[in-house]
């Protein structure tokens, strides 16, 4: 079953890949930063969310409520026609505002159907509207583009976003990828229902997150409508499109499956995929209700990828999940999805909790305790990488999916398990995901909620196990 040393099919090889970062990077970003900064205090909305890793992730002065996206990817080409409506809502006076798009060539932005003056800058698409928006405005923003996306290269050396199969695209955007086919304000900061219309040649499929309303082939081509009305962050967000074979059912729980797999993983996939709904219905036992209507899987054939991601209601896998990918996937619905980071700097909210999620599923299904996952780990000499930083501070973007983010990050709650018995455990996790469900959660206030449930001052717990640098010693 589980054993915490291996590395899962979701995990990069962050650790090789991490001598072939650019030192500079960071330092030309600051630059661009220092040029932004006075400017965004005033009414010009500013180029990033304030997040410390990504600081041009995401964008100030608005919130998006909803995302109407209308693609066309032509699998032959490579490109992808695309407009995106966005319904947003003005949080400050804006004579000037950024989406983030990274590629692809606009040909026009309108704002409440004027014609918008707009400029491009890296990942910044930067729109002048013709008239200032008030603050508390709701507006709508609509961008016609194409071009042959292309994914992004993270810190840590591997792609996110649009990337290219030899059937269609592996659509996955985390951390920075969505702005790589939709213009976007790309930080988990921000929430918004989506709508997706995309079209494909007959034969392909294209899977996005929620419900499928509807599907029509005309003219050699098939136009899929999706909806996902929960709020979602970007990155959650797909458009994955293959050859698939499809499987549709209604869990007896009432939630609505859609999974699409390649043929050539439908072999392996099978049998992990029957689990799906008992694997639903353990996790809502053990953190509350599942918080969407819609589930799934999409399990593509995408050799190079190197991991899976939780989009929203359907995680994508880049080949055929094994059971313990599948639960993790399936435990970030609760722990990513429903309740969403505010800093990536916060991420083992997402990838602590998830791990976590395999190691108790383990132990409950005749697999390894989570004390002998624990144990494994903690046997691991003071050198080893998983102490390198601490999993509440992984000091920059480069580390967010590294070992000591999930393994530590698990270890940090088996810790806090051990600290408070299993039912103020239970009860921790289940109000975290209860109290923030549909919103988002930070550490500190993950801390103070265990501190309530459980009537314990736990500061010196979560000191050691999430903030101090090196391998804690036993208490
Ligand atoms: N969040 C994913 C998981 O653990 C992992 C992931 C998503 C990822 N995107 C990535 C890992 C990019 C490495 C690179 O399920
Ligand atoms: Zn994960």
């Amino acid at each position: 079953m589980t054993s915490p040393s291996r590395q899962p099919a979701r995990r990069r090889t962050a650790v090789l890949r991490r001598e072939a970062v650019l030192a500079t990077v960071p330092v030309a970003v600051a630059a661009l930063l220092a040029a932004a900064g006075p400017a965004a205090a005033g009414t010009t909305g500013g180029a990033g969310a304030g997040d410390p890793y990504f600081p041009l992730a995401g964008n100030g002065g608005y919130h998006v409520g909803h995302y109407g996206l209308t693609l066309r990817y032509d699998t032959g080409t490579r490109h992808l026609d695309g407009k995106a409506v966005l319904t947003a809502r003005a949080t400050q006076k804006l004579t000037r505002f950024d989406l983030d798009l990274k590629g692809l060539k606009v040909t026009s932005v309108t704002v409440d159907r004027t014609p918008a003056t707009f400029k491009r800058g890296g990942q910044e698409l930067v729109v002048t509207p013709r008239h200032a928006l008030r603050a508390g405005q709701d507006f709508r923003v609509t961008v016609a583009y194409h071009g042959t996306p292309k994914p992004v290269t993270d810190p840590d050396g591997s792609a996110d976003g649009w990337i290219p199969t030899d059937d269609g695209a592996f659509v996955a955007g985390e951390p920075q990828g969505a702005m790589t086919w939709f213009p976007a304000n790309n930080h988990p900061k921000d929430k918004s229902a989506y709508d997706f219309t995309i079209t494909v040649p007959k034969g392909r499929t294209a899977v996005a997150n929620g419900v499928l309303l509807g599907q029509r082939t005309t003219g050699g081509r098939t136009t899929f409508h999706w909806r996902e009305t929960q709020p979602m962050a970007a990155y959650l967000a797909t458009a994955t499109v293959g050859k698939f074979k499809v499987e549709r059912y209604t869990t007896a729980g009432g939630i609505q499956v859609y999974n699409a797999v390649d043929a050539r993983e439908a072999t392996a996939a099978a049998p992990v995929l029957k689990k799906l709904p008992s694997v639903l219905a353990w996790e809502s036992k053990l953190f509350g209700p599942y918080p969407f209507r819609a589930a799934g899987a999409i399990v593509d054939h995408a050799p190079g990828v190197g991991y899976a991601l939780e989009t929203q209601t359907r995680p994508v896998y880049d080949s055929a999940p094994d059971t313990s990918t599948l639960v993790h996937e399936s435990a970030h619905q609760w722990f990513g999805d429903s309740v969403s980071l505010t800093s990536w700097k916060d991420i083992w909210l997402n990838e602590g909790f998830a791990t976590y999620a395999e190691w108790l599923y383990s132990e409950q299904h005749g697999g390894d305790s989570a004390q002998k996952s624990f144990d494994r780990l903690y046997a691991r000499p003071a050198g080893d990488g998983l102490w390198a930083y601490p999993p509440a501070d992984p000091g920059s973007g480069e580390n967010i999916f590294g070992t000591p983010v999930y393994a530590r990050g698990a270890m940090a709650l088996h810790e806090l398990r051990e600290a408070v018995g299993d039912k103020d455990f239970f009860r921790i996790l289940r109000a975290w995901a209860s109290a923030h469900r549909g919103g988002h959660g930070t550490t500190a206030q993950f801390e103070r909620l265990a501190e309530r449930t459980s009537g314990k001052q736990l500061d010196g717990l979560f000191h050691t196990w999430l903030y101090t640098q090196g391998k804690p010693g036993r208490a």
